[in-house]
């Protein structure tokens, strides 16, 4: 029987390297939600896209109509569903629109609440079942300037915490990855936001940011995919916050 990795936002950065390194393991089968299947083709026969608007609320009922059914097919013996999929807003609480905020709400909790209650059912057919939520190192303390992103960030940490007492019974498992600065385009986006508002330059601000860190860069997309197999394959974590940002903030 095949181990299945959903993984939404697969096709480019923390996705990307998340689905890389189940890709790695070759007993692992990937069904990416997207709306492109970036470099990972249909080729590839380890993987599967299924295109996804994950903004578009009214096709979601229809997607884990299709999701459900892959997994009733497949029938894993392993399976980790990865919510990563996230949107980033840069606004303080006074100039924070409700509709962005509700945009954020959507993408970063209510995605992950709805597709946690969809599929566990199914999920706890499988001899190691988990779900991976993808937080923030912004998920435990906070900065100016991202009111939305942080308290929804905070509000997945709690999501976990209650996924992982109410489905124990299940036998499914639930953690929580805490990332920092990765590279990927929605980091770039923060940051060219960011700069604009400190009167720096992208570069400026980039290097400032690595100043933070001890490791002095940012993380690789792999590096967090290498965390989230860990995570899958690993039956006796569970409920646990992990941060993984090189040290970021000690300094
Ligand atoms: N990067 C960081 O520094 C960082 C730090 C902490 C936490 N995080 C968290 O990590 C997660 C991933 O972040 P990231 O930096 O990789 O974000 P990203 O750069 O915005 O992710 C790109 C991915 O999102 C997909 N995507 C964009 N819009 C979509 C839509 N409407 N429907 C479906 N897929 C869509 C893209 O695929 P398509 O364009 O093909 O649809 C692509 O696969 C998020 O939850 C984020 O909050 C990131």
């Amino acid at each position: 029987m095949q181990k299945l990795a959903i993984i939404t936002a697969f096709s480019g950065g923390i996705g990307a390297g998340i689905t890389e390194a189940f890709l790695k393991e070759s007993d692992w089968h990937i069904l990416g939600l997207a709306r492109s299947a970036g470099k990972f083709t249909e080729l590839n026969k380890n993987c599967t896209h299924l295109f996804s608007d994950l903004l578009n609320q009214r096709e979601i009922p229809n997607l884990i109509t299709k999701v459900k059914s892959h997994i009733q097919t497949i029938k894993p013996s392993e399976i980790c569903f990865v919510h990563n999929f996230g949107q980033a807003k840069h606004a303080n609480i006074l100039n924070t629109e409700e509709a962005d905020w509700d945009n954020l709400f959507w993408a970063n909790v209510k995605l992950p609440f709805l597709f946690t209650k969809a599929f566990s059912p199914l999920m706890q057919n499988s001899q190691n079942a988990s779900h991976l939520f993808i937080g923030s190192t912004l998920s435990e303390i906070a900065v100016p300037d991202s009111t939305a992103y942080i308290a929804s960030k905070h509000a997945i940490a709690g999501l976990m915490k209650s996924v992982a007492i109410d489905l124990a019974n299940m036998r499914i498992r639930a953690n929580l990855i805490c990332p920092g600065f990765t590279e990927s385009e929605m980091a770039d986006q923060v940051i060219k936001y960011t700069a604009e508002s400190q009167n720096m330059t992208t570069e400026q601000l980039k290097q400032a940011f690595k100043e933070k860190s001890p490791l002095k860069r940012f993380l690789n997309p792999l590096e967090i995919g290498n965390l989230a197999v860990y995570l899958a394959k690993n039956p006796a974590i569970n409920a646990e916050t992990i941060n993984i940002n090189g040290g970021f903030g000690l300094i």
